[in-house]
């Protein structure tokens, strides 16, 4: 009997794992873009502990993690180094990676920023932006940071990267800050980095910060910041290609993720685009925006591609945004199969962002918005369905709107849109969009992706 019911069991656990690879082969694949990033192993692997690192969350560690990174420095040519972080809170002030390093952070481990400004080193404001964004000269530094590096990867058992960024937000309320607040990640001229399977908690200002980098991955990863906390945009590509965000977690003060290029004549000076943006299976709330380009693309956005995206308790779904004095262009940008639930403004392309970077900007430098693809969109209790603003000496184009269905609260009236200085067509949009966009009962944006 025993036998029986053990033979019966295997049968059933054969039989199981079959129908599950019968199953699993006939699904389709998770289409992914992570590969444009290979995930190397390392040849060694080394622990911040042996280092002299600390994880009582009193200890100071910028030292151990300055010498565990200089370690890897030396060995770089070796194979490339895992630095481990075990479990414990790891206090640190803001420290440089190094390329071919995995920073490698195990469950329950937490490497936590110094809050004492005086730990911060300054940096000098970057050429795209000319001064700090809160304030003109230098920056603080980031909290981890990169320059010029090339194969680095932040990733673990989802350990946390935490910003403390509550006394930043406090002296930036009272105005008490002489430079720009330092970022929780940021890497500079770099190449082939990953960021995955942490958790990011309360940046000082921007979480993730790629900026004059290119291949970059972001995924599996929370970012946790309050509603409210000034300025902490989730991921913010900058002058920065082939990008892929994918399967995060973002609940934040400001946009969740923000393709940018640079602020007005020092971004149009540089001249440094980004393209090639994937943006997919990204979660989130944000009393701002879920997927913005801009303000800050005078260098230029094209390729965007954000799809399969879910919004709680948004200022607005998508807002691409511009200012005069921007310069560049924003183009072949995509935003498809995006659901939001209780939002002010459901679809947002505005030229009034304001902030200017000084007023040295040229007020004939007008952003070129052309190849807006929006589809299959679905909004419930959207307080309004869109503002779609060009500017006057420069009509956003082909813009197109489908399948998009935009629900008001239960009871108050429909959500309505709001449109100037635009053109383009919408296929089955529901309210009817304004009048500028030529609607059509039926038909896709397919022929508009190719601007
Ligand atoms: C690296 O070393 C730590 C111990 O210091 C160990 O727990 C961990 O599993 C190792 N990781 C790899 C990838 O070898
Ligand atoms: C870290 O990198 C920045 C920017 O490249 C540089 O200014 C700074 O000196 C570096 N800090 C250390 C301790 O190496
Ligand atoms: C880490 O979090 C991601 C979601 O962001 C999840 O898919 C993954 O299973 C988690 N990994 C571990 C080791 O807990
Ligand atoms: C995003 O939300 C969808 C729908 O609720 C869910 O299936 C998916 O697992 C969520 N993904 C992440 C990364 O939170
Ligand atoms: C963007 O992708 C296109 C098509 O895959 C490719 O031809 C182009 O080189 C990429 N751009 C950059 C800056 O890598
Ligand atoms: C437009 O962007 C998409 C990515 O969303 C890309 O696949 C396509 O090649 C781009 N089209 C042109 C004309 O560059
Ligand atoms: C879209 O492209 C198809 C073929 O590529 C063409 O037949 C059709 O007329 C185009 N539609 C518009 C509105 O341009």
């Amino acid at each position: 009997m025993i036998f029986q019911l053990l033979t019966f069991a295997l049968f059933m656990l054969l039989n199981s794992n079959n129908y599950y690879s019968c199953w699993a082969s006939s699904t389709k694949e998770v289409v992914t873009c992570s590969n444009i990033v290979p995930l190397t192993q390392r040849a060694h692997n080394i622990s911040i502990t042996d280092f002299g690192g600390v994880g009582d969350g009193h200890t100071l560690n910028t030292n151990a993690f300055k010498e565990a990174i200089s370690k890897i420095r030396q060995i770089a040519k070796e194979g490339g180094t895992l630095l481990y972080v075990p479990q414990g809170v790891y206090l640190t002030g803001p420290f440089n990676l190094t390329s071919f390093i995995t920073l490698y952070l195990a469950a329950g481990a937490v490497i936590k920023a110094s809050e004492d400004p005086s730990n911060w080193p300054l940096i000098a404001p970057l050429p795209s932006y000319g001064r700090g964004r809160d304030h003109p000269g230098g920056r603080y530094i980031s909290f981890i940071h990169g320059d010029g590096l090339e194969d680095v990867i932040i990733t673990g058992e989802n350990g946390t990267i935490d910003g403390q960024g509550d006394v930043w937000w406090k002296m930036r309320r009272h105005r008490t800050l002489k430079y720009t607040r330092p970022g929780l990640v940021e890497f500079m001229n770099s190449r082939n980095i990953i960021i995955s399977n942490v958790v990011l908690n309360n940046s000082p200002f921007w979480n993730i910060h790629p900026v004059y980098c290119s291949n970059v991955v972001v995924r599996f990863v929370t970012i946790l910041a309050p509603h409210g906390s000034p300025n902490t945009d989730g991921v913010d590509p900058d002058s920065t290609s082939n990008v892929c965000i994918e399967d995060s977690y973002i609940s934040v003060g400001d946009d969740i993720v923000a393709v940018k290029s640079g602020w007005d004549e020092y971004g149009i000076s540089y001249g440094r685009p980004s393209s090639n943006i994937t943006i997919r299976r990204v979660n989130g709330s944000s009393a701002y925006a879920g997927i913005a380009i801009g303000s800050e693309a005078s260098g230029g956005v094209e390729n965007v591609l954000a799809e399969h995206i879910n919004l709680y308790q948004m200022g607005s779904g998508i807002h691409i945004k511009t200012n005069i004095g921007r310069g560049g262009y924003i183009k072949n940008i995509t935003v498809s199969d995006l659901y939001m639930e209780n939002v002010k403004t459901g679809i947002r392309i505005s030229s009034n962002a304001g902030g200017n970077a000084d007023d040295k900007y040229d007020p004939n430098a007008l952003t070129i918005v052309k190849g807006i693809i929006v589809k299959n969109v679905k909004g419930v209790k959207v307080h309004q369905a869109g503002m779609i603003q060009g500017l006057k000496k420069s009509t956003f184009t082909n813009i197109c709107l489908s399948d998009i269905n935009l629900n008001g609260e239960t009871g108050s009236k429909t959500p309505t849109w709001k449109c100037s200085d635009v053109s383009g067509i919408a296929y089955q949009v529901s309210p009817l969009p304004c009048a500028e966009l030529i609607n059509h009962q039926s038909g896709s944006c397919a022929n508009y992706s190719r601007h």
